[in-house]
């Protein structure tokens, strides 16, 4: 047991085990996917697909088994850190076995709830839900059912004349009268472990492929000691993702369900159905998200800050009443209160912009410390650097911070003011209020205070202008 629970979240796993455990299946191979990644770990806004059901199960407090084989590596490694649990099912015949190889790692007695690893949309408060009407019934199993207009491929649950749950029957094997039901499996259960345990070795391979089907569990308790259904009111619930038109569906609703959620809580969107917001952002009341924005990882965005149209916030912080203009993209990158960013601005990994900073347009920062009120407006590279309090850096100003070997830092000193299209060849360190003369390649120190020109003298030549034309003008007149 204890190898495969390989993770620091161990004793999380353990502590949340109160309410049970969920096997979650997840070694199919997802063929309809028409990928080379396996099905359950194709991205749902930012995670593996079969993240999302592991957290809604974790949510209502059970402790996660992954039943995994095909990518199995490849599965283990994305769910790493996640708290779960794997087991093995050695080759994948079908529902029931896949449980079988979950349900070793289970305890004697207890629930264990049953989930498909390709079924992001699950709500937590369903499988509580779920967990409830099992406890209270007494059932050995209880069936998620619901009710659809095209039942399609899904087992249809037959239901005897008192109403209640009699067996599923696959679409494959049903007759025509069965596949007239409308109500269907969504592969959702709780179920008794002990009793589970005592059932599988007796399931038997459904013909022409040889599958253990899960859903022969039902009968089996129908015809014993009981077996119940739970009609689950949200249909998109349970849509199971086979294909990337599918795959596209569920994120869609996981979109809105997230977006729905912060616009409750005061987070006004421009356009609430063309952003991308993942689930680990944080937004806070009165910040105003434009069109087209895309929000990533753990994101901050503080009150009555603004994020432009298309701007990019990959796990960034943006504090209240800043401003992001259009089409920025941030990268681990820090913004203090009332600063303004943007438009088309960088703000690369190590990026720490200080309270009521501008960084304007087509300007590249990197491993730089922005002190307040300190301003790159147009047109910079600023990287490994430190632009002191309220210093001013011109026009096209670049840190050379690189000399092809290694990386060198550049200080810029409060107050100062670095003229336009200077060049500071690091390491380098302009003064506390010193001035830079523009067009200047900076090279040595540069004291408070002081000015600093460095670049080719101007010369003037009087009336030169005049005399070089009407040299060119004679020479061409006599050839
Ligand atoms: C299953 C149910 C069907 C239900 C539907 C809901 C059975 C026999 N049928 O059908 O009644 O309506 O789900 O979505 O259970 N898996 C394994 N190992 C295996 C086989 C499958 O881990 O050997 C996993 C798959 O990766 C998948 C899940 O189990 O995540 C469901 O398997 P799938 O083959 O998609 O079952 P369905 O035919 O959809
Ligand atoms: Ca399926």
């Amino acid at each position: 047991m204890s190898a495969t629970t390989p993770d620091s979240h161990g004793a999380d796993t353990q502590a949340a085990s109160g309410r049970g455990w969920a096997v979650i299946l997840a070694a199919g191979k997802g063929t309809r996917m028409r990928s080379k990644l396996a099905k359950v770990l194709h991205p749902v806004l930012g995670r593996p697909m079969v993240a999302w059901p592991a957290e809604a199960a974790q949510a209502a407090g059970l402790s996660v088994v992954l039943v995994v084989n095909h990518q199995e590596d490849a599965v283990r490694r994305a769910m790493t850190g996640r708290g779960v649990g794997f087991a093995r099912q050695e080759v994948p015949r079908g529902t029931g076995d896949a449980v079988a190889a979950g349900v070793e790692l289970l305890p004697e007695s207890g629930t264990v709830v049953v989930l498909n690893g390709d079924g992001p949309l699950i709500r937590s408060r369903t499988i509580t839900r779920l967990l409830d009407v099992h406890a209270a019934s007494g059932d050995r199993v209880t069936v998620v059912s619901m009710k659809v207009d095209d039942p399609g491929s899904y087992g249809r649950i037959v239901r005897d004349e008192q109403d209640r749950p009699l067996r599923i029957v696959e679409a494959s094997d049903a007759s025509a009268q069965e596949l007239a039901i409308d109500e269907v499996n969504t592969g959702l259960y709780a179920m008794d472990i002990a009793w589970l345990r005592s059932v599988l070795p007796n399931l038997v391979p459904h013909p022409p492929k040889g599958e253990i089907y899960l859903t022969d569990c039902l009968e089996l308790a129908a015809r014993g000691d009981g077996a119940g259904a739970l009609v689950l009111g949200d249909p998109s619930e349970a849509l199971g993702v086979n294909s990337q038109v599918e795959r596209s569906v569920a994120q869609r609703i996981l979109q809105a369900r997230i977006v729905d959620g912060h616009m409750r809580r005061g987070v006004a969107f421009e356009d609430p159905l063309n952003v991308t917001v993942e689930p680990g952002v944080t937004l806070e009341a009165d910040c105003v998200i434009e069109r087209g924005v895309v929000l990533r990882g753990a994101s901050v965005v503080g009150e009555d800050a603004i994020i432009g149209a298309h701007s990019v916030l990959e796990s960034a912080r943006v504090a209240s009443g800043a401003v992001v203009l259009p089409h920025s993209i941030l990268e681990q990158a820090v913004v203090g209160e009332g600063a303004k960013i943007g438009p088309f601005a960088r703000l690369r990994l190590g990026t720490v912009i200080g309270r009521g900073c501008k960084v304007g347009n087509f300007v590249e920062t990197k491993k730089a410390i922005l002190d307040d009120g300190a301003k790159v407006s147009h047109l910079s590279y600023i990287g490994d650097a430190r632009v002191g309090a309220g210093a001013n850096v011109g026009a096209g100003t670049i840190t050379c911070n690189y000399d092809g070997f290694s990386k060198q830092r550049t200080d810029i000193g409060a107050g100062s003011f670095v003229g336009s299209n200077t060049a500071l060849v690091a390491p380098v360190k302009i003064g506390e209020g010193a001035i830079v003369g523009a067009g200047s390649v900076i090279v040595r120190d540069v004291p408070a205070d002081a000015i600093a020109v460095a670049r080719g003298e101007q010369r003037v030549k009087e009336g030169a202008a005049g005399r070089f034309r009407s040299r060119r003008k004679t020479k061409k007149a006599g050839k």
